[in-house]
Parts: C-alpha cells; sequence; structure tokens
C-alpha cells in the first residue's frame, strides 16, 4: 500500500501558506482556549458572510453536521430522499438520526439528484431532500427547491464538497433549510477534518448548539465561566477544536485565491484530454460555477476504467473511484431498503473515475497525467 507522499503524482495535495502555521502556532503558544476559543466563532461569522447565512455552527466533521442538522430537524422515522452516488455518509447520517434514507437516480449532466425522477416519485411519505453538489459542480438545485417548496418538504443541501460554488449568484448552501460542508483533508477548504452546517433559521441553530454540546444551555464559555450549566436534551461532542478553526480560518482567506488554481487546472487538463473520444466529462450548466474538488471523467465501461486506475498507479499517478454506489454497498444492501430505479447511478458508478486535482497541480503534471491516459487508450486499441 502506497503512503500519499509515495505517488508521483497524488489524487490530492494540500496548499499550505506559512499564514496556516501562524494561525495554527498563535493558538497553541497562547496555551489556552484550546476549545471554545475565539476563532470558532469567528470562523462561523466569515462562513456565514462567504457563504451567505445568517447562522453558521462549525462541527467536528461534515459527518456530524449532517447527523446534528437532522435530528434538529425532527426527522427521526421520516423517509428521506438521497442520491446514491454520493460519500457513504450522507446515507449514514440519515440512519444515525433515526429517519430512513430512500435513494433516488441521477441525472448525467451534473450527476446530481434527477428534479424529473423526484417530481415523480414524491409521496406523503417523503419528508425531506439531501440533494448533494458532486464534485464541487451543483445540482440541478433551483429546480429541486421549487419540488420541495410545493411538496413542503425539508431542504437540506450536502455541499461537502462544493464550497465556493455558485447558481447565478447565489452560493450552494443557500437554498435551503440547513446545508453542511465538509472540511476534511481532501476538500476545497481544509483543516484536516471539520464541518460547518448554514442556516437562516434561528430556531435551527438554537437547538444545534445544544446537539453539539452535550445538550448544555450556557451563556458564558463552559471551560472559563463559574456560571452553573444546565443539561436540557441529549447531546454529543461535536465540537471543533480552536486550533483546527484557526487553520480553517486562515485557509478561508485565500479559498477564492485555491478555487480559481482548481478552475485554472481543470481547465487546462480537460483541453489535454478532451481529444480522447472514450473521455465523457459531466458538464457544467449555463450560470453555473464549479469548484473542482474531485476532476471527473466517464469512461465507455467498467472494464476500460479498472484497467486505467491500475495503468495509472504504475506510473505513480493516483486516480479512484467516487463513488461507489452506496445502495451496492454491503452494508445498505443488507439493509434492504426500498429504492427508486437507479439506472443512470449504476451505469455511471460502472464508469466514473477522479483523476488528481488540486491548487498546486502544475502543467507538467498535468500533461504527464495526459499523456499517459493517451498511451494507455493506444495500449488498449492495440491488445
Ligand atoms: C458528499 C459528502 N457528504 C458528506 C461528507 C462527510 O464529510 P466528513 O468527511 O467531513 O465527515 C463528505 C466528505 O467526505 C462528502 O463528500
Amino acid at each position: 500500500m502506497k503512503k500519499t507522499s509515495q505517488w508521483k503524482i497524488p489524487l490530492f495535495k494540500i496548499n499550505v501558506s506559512p499564514s496556516d502555521v501562524k494561525s495554527v502556532t498563535n493558538v497553541i503558544k497562547r496555551g489556552t482556549d484550546w476549545a471554545d476559543g475565539k476563532e470558532i466563532t469567528q470562523l462561523e461569522k466569515e462562513l456565514s458572510k462567504y457563504i451567505g447565512c445568517k447562522y453558521c455552527l462549525v462541527f467536528n466533521s461534515g459527518t456530524s453536521a449532517g447527523h446534528a442538522v437532522l435530528i434538529a430537524s425532527g426527522l427521526q422515522n421520516k423517509q428521506v430522499m438521497i442520491p446514491s452516488l454520493t460519500f457513504i455518509s450522507t446515507a449514514n447520517w440519515v440512519l444515525m438520526a433515526g429517519a430512513h434514507p430512500k435513494f433516488f437516480d441521477i441525472e448525467e449532466q451534473t450527476l446530481g439528484l434527477d428534479p424529473i425522477r423526484i417530481e415523480e416519485k414524491i409521496t406523503k411519505t417523503t419528508k425531506a431532500i439531501i440533494p448533494v453538489h458532486y464534485a464541487g459542480l451543483p445540482c440541478k438545485i433551483n429546480e429541486i427547491k421549487k419540488i420541495a417548496r410545493e411538496n413542503k418538504i425539508t431542504l437540506i443541501e450536502d455541499a461537502a464538497e462544493s464550497i465556493g460554488a455558485t447558481v447565478g449568484k447565489k452560493k450552494v448552501g443557500t437554498f435551503g433549510e440547513a446545508s453542511i460542508f465538509s472540511f476534511a483533508a481532501n476538500k476545497v477548504l481544509t483543516s484536516g477534518e471539520g464541518g460547518a452546517v448554514l442556516t437562516n433559521s434561528k430556531k435551527l441553530f438554537e437547538k444545534l448548539k445544544l446537539l453539539r454540546s452535550h445538550g448544555r444551555l450556557i451563556k458564558e464559555n463552559y471551560f472559563s465561566s463559574i456560571q452553573k450549566p444546565n443539561y436540557v436534551t441529549l447531546g454529543y461532542n461535536w465540537r471543533m477544536s480552536s486550533i483546527t478553526a484557526a487553520l480553517a480560518l486562515s485557509q478561508l482567506k485565500r479559498l477564492d485565491y485555491l478555487i480559481k488554481k482548481r478552475q485554472e487546472n481543470a481547465k487546462y487538463l480537460t483541453s489535454k484530454l478532451k481529444k480522447y473520444s472514450e473521455i465523457k466529462f459531466h458538464s457544467v450548466p449555463k450560470d453555473y460555477v464549479h469548484v473542482h474538488q474531485l476532476f471527473t471523467i466517464i469512461l465507455p465501461n467498467q472494464k476500460t476504467r479498472d484497467n486505467l486506475i491500475k495503468f495509472l498507479a504504475a506510473k505513480g499517478i493516483m486516480s479512484k473511484v467516487f463513488f461507489v454506489a452506496i445502495h451496492e454497498t454491503k452494508f445498505y444492501k443488507n439493509l434492504g431498503y426500498a429504492y427508486d430505479d437507479l439506472t443512470i447511478t449504476e451505469k455511471i458508478c460502472q464508469r466514473i473515475l477522479s483523476l488528481p486535482m488540486y491548487p498546486d497541480l502544475t502543467k507538467t503534471e498535468m500533461d504527464f497525467i495526459s499523456d499517459s491516459v493517451g498511451e494507455f487508450f493506444n495500449s488498449y486499441k492495440n491488445n
């Protein structure tokens, strides 16, 4: 098994600046408030402003953020529509909160939930929809929002992969009752681990605050206050540390630059790979902005895709399947949940592949990736 550093070109690489080191070091050096420090509220304020929502709460992962939103939205025992093409976490937090996931198919342009399918299949038992903005590209969120509103269904965006992506002038994360983001190591904004919930609902925000920290009602900082707390509900410890928040704040300062670099790289790599007729790409609808958390290609079939992974790996280039369809995993198969017809999801999951994408990917590296892909197709044709 290779370590990240052993790949000539890994799938992702973090852009590190001296200001990241300084931000983290400042918190460490002060030797106090490593939890619940001022960086937490500062990060929440900055994220609210950047994304365009009234309230933000940061969490220790995107998964805990999603888990918290499901509970706070009162969706226990309710049916929740999700795509099967997503990270397993989207389905897991639905289950963990005691709700029932039901998988729906995607459309081929953005690889997000298909609004036409949703509209046809909504029933009275469907109480929420969690669309995913896959790989940094917004899904058909305006259409999904309209359906949610007409059917009085809660809309929660899984924007884990897509901070900064927009539809029209609106950033993803601002379309539903709440949204979640992830700051895991391979994300567009990263602090190693971390997550956030964004919402315009004060009620939801207050519930989430309790859930995040032991159900504890306290006005002051718990760690520095002599105030007696009151525990008013079941809560978890889903807090982000001040050290992590300092790192996220530093990354957030240059997020637009990091996105621009990804977009430039994605444009260059697409221009190089376009000449191979075997490769298809998902496409960016008009007025959409893609932030390229992943660089996604679609191969003609599963065998070609799997052989390409091995071929590239032998050259030191990492590529990976994001994602295995959730309804086809052993765990979810065993649970036996009903799902809708998932023909497109199944077809895409057999053919999809992510190639390396990160802000500091060089032209030389991208030339090497595309030349290697070309070499693969040539040798494949000749065999
Ligand atoms: C679509 C999606 N949802 C949820 C998550 C969960 O985020 P985290 O890894 O921070 O728990 C991720 C990230 O891995 C993701 O890609």
